[in-house]
C-alpha cells in the first residue's frame, strides 16, 4: 500500500457556495474477507464534474453501485442533496461500459422511455433538444443495432439525461471505443455537461480523461480503495483536443502520471 499524504488544495467556488450534491461519508464495503473500500469521504457540488481515478480493481463499479444505492455500504452512508441514499432510484442513474439501450426500440423510443415512466409531459420536447444536442436528430427512427458503437454510447448517457437527473454516475463510458471516437465523445460529453450542469461522479482509469473531464479529482489506491489525492483542475476552458497540448494540462499530466506509477 501507498504511503502517499492526501493532498488537498482549495476546492472552486463550485464545491463551497452550494450545498454538496451528492456526499460519501466514511463508506467501507467488503465481499467476505475481501475489502474494497476503506472509509471514502468525499462530496461533490452542484454541476461539478468529480473524476475518480483509481487503477483496475480498485473497487470503482464498486463505489458507482454504492452510490447509485444498489449496494449498500458495511459502515458509513452516501448523502444525495443532503438526504441518506436508501436503495436504488430513477434519480440516479448509472451509465456503465458498453450502452445499454432497448434492442426492439428506436433511438427516439429509447429517450422517451424514461420519461414517460416517470409520467413527465414534456417527454418529446426534452427528447427533441437531447436528440439535437447529441447530434443524432438524424438517427432517431434508427435501431440501436443500426447506429455506430460512439452513437450508441451518445445515446446511452441521452438516455439517462433525458430523465434531467440531479446526478450522473458514469463508469468508464468511453473504455470500448477506439481513441479517436473516444476524444470526440469526451468534447462532446464537455459541451452537454456545460449546457446542463449536472452533478457527474465519472469513473476511468484513465489519466487523461479524467484530467480531461473533471473538475474536481479524487485519486484512489490499489484495493482496498482510499483516497490518496483530491486536486482542483482549473484548466482553461473550454477543454477538448487542444487541451492536451497546453502546457499547465501537459506538466499535470506528467506529475500525476509519475504518482500513479509510484503508487
Ligand atoms: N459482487 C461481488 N462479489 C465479490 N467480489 C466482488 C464483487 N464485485 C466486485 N468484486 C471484487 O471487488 C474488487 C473491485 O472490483 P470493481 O469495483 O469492479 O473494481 P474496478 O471497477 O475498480 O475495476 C475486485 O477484486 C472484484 O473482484
Ligand atoms: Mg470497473
Amino acid at each position: 500500500m501507498s504511503t502517499d499524504p492526501v493532498r488537498t488544495t482549495v476546492v472552486g467556488e463550485r464545491a463551497t457556495s452550494a450545498p454538496s450534491a451528492l456526499a460519501a461519508i466514511g463508506v467501507a464495503k467488503s465481499y467476505g474477507a475481501l475489502s474494497v473500500l476503506a472509509d471514502l469521504d468525499f462530496s461533490v457540488g452542484p454541476g461539478e464534474v468529480l473524476a475518480v481515478l483509481g487503477p483496475s480493481g480498485c473497487g470503482k463499479s464498486t463505489l458507482l453501485r454504492v452510490l447509485a444505492g444498489l449496494e449498500p455500504p458495511d459502515r458509513g452512508r452516501v448523502e444525495i442533496g443532503g438526504q441518506p441514499v436508501r436503495g436504488p432510484s430513477p434519480d440516479r442513474p448509472m451509465v456503465v461500459q458498453g450502452a445499454t439501450l432497448f434492442p426492439w426500440l428506436s433511438l427516439r423510443a429509447n429517450l422517451e422511455w424514461g420519461p414517460k415512466a416517470l409520467g413527465n409531459q414534456q417527454s418529446g420536447a426534452i427528447v427533441d433538444e437531447l436528440l439535437e444536442a447529441t447530434g443524432l436528430s438524424g438517427s432517431a427512427d434508427l435501431l440501436p443495432r443500426q447506429l455506430s458503437g460512439g452513437m450508441r454510447q451518445r445515446a446511452a448517457i441521452a438516455q439517462v439525461l433525458a430523465n434531467q437527473p440531479p446526478l450522473l454516475l458514469l463508469d468508464e463510458p468511453f473504455g470500448a471505443l477506439d481513441a479517436q471516437t473516444r476524444l470526440r465523445m469526451q468534447e462532446w460529453l464537455i459541451g452537454l455537461l456545460a449546457e446542463r450542469p449536472t452533478a457527474t461522479v465519472l469513473v476511468t482509469h484513465d489519466v487523461e480523461e479524467a484530467l480531461l473531464l473533471g473538475h474536481r479529482l479524487l485519486r484512489l489506491s490499489h484495493r482496498p480503495a482510499t483516497v490518496l489525492e483530491e486536486l482542483a483542475l482549473d484548466l482553461p476552458s473550454p477543454r477538448g483536443r487542444s487541451t492536451l497540448s497546453d502546457s499547465r494540462f501537459v506538466q499535470l499530466k506528467a506529475d500525476v502520471l509519475a504518482r500513479v506509477l509510484d503508487a
